[in-house]
């Protein structure tokens, strides 16, 4: 039941892109967790290590440049499937099981939308994969907060980036995944700043400290781990990812999360915290936090989704008879049928009753 809430609430996500409407505007506000660092941080990094696949674009500079919605469905290994792990996106009909192959639609896609210099578009990217070694999780990857522009970027890049992302963390249903890299004064961190902006109180931010395997030697996050440095309610949880020598050498990915996991178990600053950490525990971590904030969040999506029906509804009794029957008029009503349809499906995951919305 818990896998399934994450499911629904990608289903309706789903529909609403399919139907030309990506919630960028966010009526619906979306339970999800949007990442949010500067460039370099360690981003991508993160989010291949949750995957356990390298599919990421990578490169020097704005590599990012379009929001990417990834939607993590947990199969059963042994679900008979041909392919134990592939992927698919919403804008082309096609299954995925070459990793390499995603990375490259995700670049032309980028480059098909936000044009081949630097330039960024809030239109996203819909990328599902599928696969026994992940949790149920919807992850929004950003472009990373930028400074100063580079080559022909438009020179208000930093703004356009910082407008982007702040769309996304500013509505109260996302969870804020903060990536700093610890070799980086935290005072510094220009994504804490920009999350404390919309999220004051530091209630749904998580912090995520990468690079802990560079801090000068002597010197450790301990105190950041623990909460003792800057408060947010979820915490903060350290990780290694790999190195560009690491990448440049194909390390796998695999050993990179044993390599992690002896870090923290043989480091004398981290020892006895090693179980709150390391990409594993981020994980798990981050469906439990998807999972809590969907349920607390159900009776506003319920109210919003009832708001949203009364007024496609009204608007379809407006087209009146069969003579203006177009293109808005099926629109209209196929949003409500898939809503409607949502709703008893919603409803009855919740409390197990098959009635639509009350
Ligand atoms: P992004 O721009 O935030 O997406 O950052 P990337 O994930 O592309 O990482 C930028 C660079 O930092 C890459 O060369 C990574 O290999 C390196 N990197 C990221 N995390 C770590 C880490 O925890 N330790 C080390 N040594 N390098 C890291
Ligand atoms: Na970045
Ligand atoms: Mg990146």
């Amino acid at each position: 039941m818990d896998g399934d809430l994450i499911k629904l609430v990608n289903k309706l996500q789903d529909t609403f892109h399919n139907l030309g409407a990506p919630d960028v505007g966010g009526e619906l506000d979306m339970p999800q967790l949007v990442v949010v660092g500067s460039q370099s941080a360690g981003k991508s990094s993160v989010l291949e290590t949750i995957v356990g696949r390298d599919f990421l674009p990578r490169g020097q500079g704005i590599v990012t440049r379009r929001p990417l919605v990834l939607q993590l469905i947990h199969t059963p290994a042994d679900s008979g499937a041909p392919d134990a792990e592939w992927a698919s996106f919403l804008h082309v009909d096609k299954r995925f099981t070459d990793f390499d192959e995603i990375r490259k639609e995700i670049e032309a896609e980028t480059f098909r939308v936000a044009g081949q210099n630097k330039g960024i578009s809030k239109l996203p990217i819909n990328l599902k994969i599928y696969s026994p070694n992940v949790l149920d999780l919807t992850l929004v990857d950003l472009p990373g907060l930028t400074k100063i522009p580079v080559g022909d970027q438009p020179s208000d890049i930093e703004r356009q980036i910082r407008n982007l992302v702040t769309d996304y963390i500013s509505k109260p249903n996302s969870v804020i995944l903060s990536v700093s890299a610890a070799n980086v004064d935290l005072a510094n961190s220009d994504s804490l700043k920009l999350a404390r902006t919309v999220d004051p109180q530091g209630r749904r931010t998580i912090g995520v400290l990468t690079k802990l395997d560079l801090m000068d030697a002597g010197t450790n996050a301990l105190d950041i781990l623990m909460g003792r440095v800057y408060a947010l309610k979820l915490g903060f949880i350290g990780v290694v990812n790999r190195s560009q020598q690491d990448i440049n050498v194909n390390k796998p990915l695999t050993d990179a999360l044993k390599h992690e996991d002896e870090f923290f178990r043989n480091h004398p600053a981290y020892r006895n915290v090693a179980h709150k950490n390391g990409t594993r525990y981020l994980a798990r971590t981050l469906n439990q936090v998807l999972l809590n904030h969907i349920r607390d969040k159900l009776p506003d999506m319920k109210a919003r989704l009832n708001t949203l029906m009364g007024q496609t509804q009204q608007e379809l009794n407006s087209f009146g008879d069969a003579a203006s029957f177009g293109d808005a008029n099926q629109q209209s009503s196929l949003i409500l049928r898939l809503m409607t349809q949502f709703a008893r499906d919603f409803t009855s995951s919740i409390d197990g009753t098959s009635n639509a919305i009350s």
